[in-house]
C-alpha cells in the first residue's frame, strides 16, 4: 500500500514506519520536525516537513494514497494544562485538516494514535473501551475529540477508521527509540540514572492505595503496538470506526519498574521520593481482550525485555 505517516519522525512513527518499509509498504513521512528527528525517519522513506494545516492537502491529492496513519501530535499531559489552547489548536486543528484533506483526496482509511488518558481516572481496573471517557487533562480531552470527530466522519463521509488507545508504551526498534528533548517517562528517566546522566530518579507519590504506594501502569513494548497498527490498517472498513485499547494487560508499580531496570543493567539506581504529580491516576491498566479478539493480536514482549531494548539504544547514542 501507499501509505502516509503523520510524525513518522518521532518515536513511535519512526517504529511503525520501520515495519511498514519491512511489511513492503510505500511510505512518505510528513513531519513538520518540532520534536521529531529527521534522521529517525528509516531509510526508504520519504520526509515531507511542514505541519498537516500546511501539507497534507498537497502530500495528498492525487498521489495515489491507500491510508494515513496518523501519529503527530503534541503529547506532554503536563504541558497540555499549562497550554491548553495550544493542544486544541495543534491536535484537533491539525487533525481536522488531515480529515478534509483525505476527504478531498478520496484516501478513506486512517489508523489513530488514541491514548488511554481519554478515559481519566477510572472507576475499574482493566479498563475496557466501553468505560466512560472522562479525561483529566487538555491532552486526554484533544484524543477523544479526534476520536469523536472520526466516528463523524466514518458515519457521514464513509471513512474507515481505527484509534488505537496506547497505554504506556516503552522499548526501542534497533536505531528507533524514545529521543525527547524534554523526557518525562519513567523508564528512559531511570534507565539515565542507570547510565550515569542523572544522580537519581524521582518517585512521584509513594501514598497511592497501591500494594507499595506507588502508581501502577500497564507498559506495552513499541515494537507490539506497531504490530497493532499494521493489523488496524487492514481492519479499516468503510464507513466504520472502531476503538481498540493496547496494553499488555499487566499492571507495574514504579517501584517495581525500577527494579527491573536494576536487574537488567546491573547498576545501582538511587531514588528519592517527591510529591505525586498533578492528574496521575493510581493504577491505569488496559483490558485489550477487544484487539485480540477481532484483530488476533497479542504482545510478545514483557517488561525486561523493554527495559532491555530502551537499555540497549540509549548506550548506543551514548
Ligand atoms: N514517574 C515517576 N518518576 C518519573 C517519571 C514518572 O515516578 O521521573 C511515574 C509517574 O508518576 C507515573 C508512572 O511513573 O505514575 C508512569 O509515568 P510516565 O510519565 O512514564 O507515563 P504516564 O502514565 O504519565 O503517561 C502515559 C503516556 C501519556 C498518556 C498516559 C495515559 O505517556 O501520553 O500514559 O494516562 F497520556
Amino acid at each position: 500500500m501507499k501509505l502516509l505517516v503523520t510524525g513518522g519522525a518521532g518515536y513511535i512513527g519512526s517504529v511503525v514506519t520501520a515495519q511498514l518499509l519491512e511489511a513492503g509498504h510505500q511510505v512518505v513521512v510528513l513531519d513538520d520536525l518540532s520534536t521529531g528527528h529527521a534522521d529517525a525517519v528509516p531509510e526508504g522513506a520519504e520526509l515531507v516537513r511542514g505541519t498537516l494545516r500546511e501539507k497534507a492537502a498537497q502530500v495528498l491529492q492525487g498521489a495515489g494514497f491507500d491510508a494515513v496513519l496518523h501519529f503527530a501530535a503534541k503529547s506532554l499531559v503536563g504541558e497540555s494544562v499549562e497550554k491548553p489552547g495550544l493542544y486544541w489548536d495543534r491536535n484537533l486543528g491539525e487533525s481536522l485538516a488531515l480529515l478534509d484533506a483525505m476527504r478531498e483526496a478520496g484516501v478513506d482509511r486512517i489508523v489513530f494514535s488514541s491514548t488511554a488518558a481519554t478515559y481519566g481516572e477510572p472507576e475499574r481496573t482493566p479498563i475496557l473501551e466501553t468505560d466512560p471517557t472522562r479525561p483529566t487533562n487538555p491532552y486526554g480531552a484533544t484524543k477523544l475529540a479526534i476520536d469523536a470527530a472520526l466516528t463523524e466522519f466514518a458515519r457521514l463521509h464513509g471513512i474507515g477508521g481505527v484509534s488505537l488507545r496506547y497505554f504506556n508504551v516503552a522499548g526501542a526498534y534497533g536505531r528507533f527509540g524514545e529521543r525527547h528533548a524534554v523526557e518525562t517517562h519513567l523508564i528512559p528517566n531511570v534507565l539515565a540514572v542507570a547510565a550515569g546522566a542523572r544522580e537519581s530518579v524521582s518517585v512521584f507519590g509513594e501514598d497511592y492505595p497501591t500494594p507499595d504506594g506507588t502508581c501502577i501502569r500497564d507498559y506495552i513494548h513499541v515494537v507490539d503496538l506497531g504490530r497493532a497498527h499494521l493489523l488496524a490498517l487492514e481492519a479499516c472498513t468503510p464507513g466504520r470506526h472502531r476503538i481498540y485499547n493496547l496494553g499488555n494487560g499487566d499492571g507495574f508499580s514504579v517501584r517495581e519498574v525500577i527494579e527491573v531496570c536494576r536487574e537488567v543493567t546491573g547498576h545501582p539506581i538511587p531514588t528519592t521520593v517527591g510529591p505525586r504529580r498533578p492528574g496521575d491516576p493510581a493504577v491505569l491498566v488496559a483490558s485489550s481482550e477487544r484487539i485480540r479478539t477481532e484483530l488476533g493480536w497479542k504482545p510478545e514482549h514483557d517488561l525486561r525485555a523493554m527495559v532491555g531494548d530502551a537499555w540497549t539504544f540509549l548506550k548506543s547514542r551514548a
